[in-house]
């Protein structure tokens, strides 16, 4: 049976997060891989868990986990994420935190008693915000990267991962899959805010809908190297300016997914180096965040893309150089599960273009997602927002949802 909706305690755990890693300069919030706001929202975390008699554990990847009942085989898992990209939103990560936590609160009111272990996880740097590969702790725990290569990575003032990792108390040697942790789960169901308008699209009433597939999506780094110059005495036929086809890449980038239904495209990030209003630069990195249906497809899409800017840069006399930073195949969540939601909540299913924990784990275990309504589709940006009310009604669903693959 359905309780009344935790409203006072869902703003009491919101309220707790607002404080924590607001960006003054961007804007939104600031939370990335074990940088000081992440280390106040693990213990934020810890403490939450620990008030309510969880059990609390950090995996050797630095996910913390927080167990209703003894860790073990069969065990069902929710959370998310409590990282954010830069100057991001309040929601996405968060809601899943939080509605995992007030859904282990409410199964406990409904008077549930699991037969297997309930825990909720908290994955480390899912957006990749700081040392730019997403879904670091999913995909170092699912063995999806090479645990040599993420403990190399590196953060934009130098830091590695592994220095950060043990900061925070996670020995980085420990680092890497886990089959025992992944051979326990029996499923995982994220819950997220919606981010896009495929919710509203499906149907404008719905306040949750149910996931059925990621797109694949990458990351690539495009280094574009001229001759840094005198921004003054340089004449034009002189230059070799690498912000020439770095901008002709966000261009060529814009028209050649415009050809591709379904694809889509960003320069979210620019950095020329030295970086002086009155310096022709000497080389420009373009971050270029490419997704379509499949890996295939999107590696074919940077191919065009990158063709087209070779030209732009050879016409400049700059050399290209390209360097792929993730790539994440298209998944599909447990079919069966995804069914066996929609029904229970009468909620649409829907895919989605965002990339998830959720998404990693399904390689190996049955997943799930829950999307909570975002009418304005705005997500990554500060303007991220869902009502209190539709949170609520996330949570009962989180709790059906537990409740059922828990039967
Ligand atoms: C993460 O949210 C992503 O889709 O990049
Ligand atoms: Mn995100
Ligand atoms: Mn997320």
């Amino acid at each position: 049976m359905r309780t009344n909706p935790p409203a006072g305690r869902f703003g009491a755990l919101w309220s707790d997060l607002a404080g924590i890693g607001r960006d003054g300069r961007r804007g939104g919030y600031s939370r990335h891989g074990f940088d000081d706001a992440d280390l106040q929202v693990r213990e934020w975390f810890a403490e939450q868990a620990s008030r309510r008699g969880l059990d609390v554990e950090v995996d050797r990847n630095g996910n913390q986990w927080a167990w209703w009942g003894v860790p073990g085989p069969g065990a069902v898992v929710t959370g998310s994420h409590l990282d954010s990209v830069p100057g991001g939103g309040a929601f996405d990560g968060p809601l899943g935190v939080v509605s995992a936590l007030l859904a282990i609160d409410e199964l406990r009111v409904r008077g549930v008693r699991p037969a297997v272990p309930v825990a909720v996880a908290c994955f480390v740097e899912e957006e990749g915000g700081r040392f730019g590969l997403p879904c670091l702790g999913s995909r170092l725990m699912t063995g999806a990267v090479d645990p040599d290569g993420a403990r190399r990575l590196h953060d934009s003032a130098g830091v590695s991962l592994a220095d950060a990792a043990r900061r925070t108390g996670v020995d980085p040697a420990g680092m890497g899959a886990d089959p025992a942790r992944l051979a326990m789960i029996s499923a995982f169901i994220e819950l997220h805010v919606e981010q896009g308008r495929l919710l509203h699209a499906a149907d404008p009433a719905a306040v949750i809908g149910v996931g059925s597939r990621i797109v694949a999506h990458g990351r690539w780094r495009i280094t574009f190297t001229g001759q840094g110059n005198h921004a003054g005495t340089t004449a034009p036929a002189d230059r070799h300016d690498p912000m020439i086809p770095a901008a002709g890449a966000v261009m060529a980038a814009r028209q050649i997914v415009s050809e591709h239904p379904g694809a889509v495209a960003t320069v979210g990030r620019l950095q020329p180096n030295p970086g002086g209003t009155n310096v022709i630069a000497s080389s420009v990195d373009v971050w270029l965040d490419v997704r379509h249906g499949t890996a295939t497809d999107t590696a074919a899409l940077v191919d065009e893309i990158v063709a087209a800017v070779r030209k732009e840069a050879n016409a400049e006399g700059c050399s290209v150089v390209l360097h792929r930073e993730s790539m994440t195949e298209a998944v599909s969540f447990d079919p069966g599960l995804e069914m066996d939601l929609a029904e229970l909540l009468a909620a649409p299913v829907i895919p989605t273009g965002a990339g998830h924990d959720a998404g990693i784990l399904s390689s190996r275990l049955p997943t799930a997602m829950l999307f909570v309504r975002n009418p304005s589709g705005v997500s990554h940006a500060p303007g991220e927002h869902a009502e209190t009310a539709d949170c609520l009604h996330g949570v009962q669903a989180l709790a059906d949802a537990l409740q059922r693959v828990l039967r």
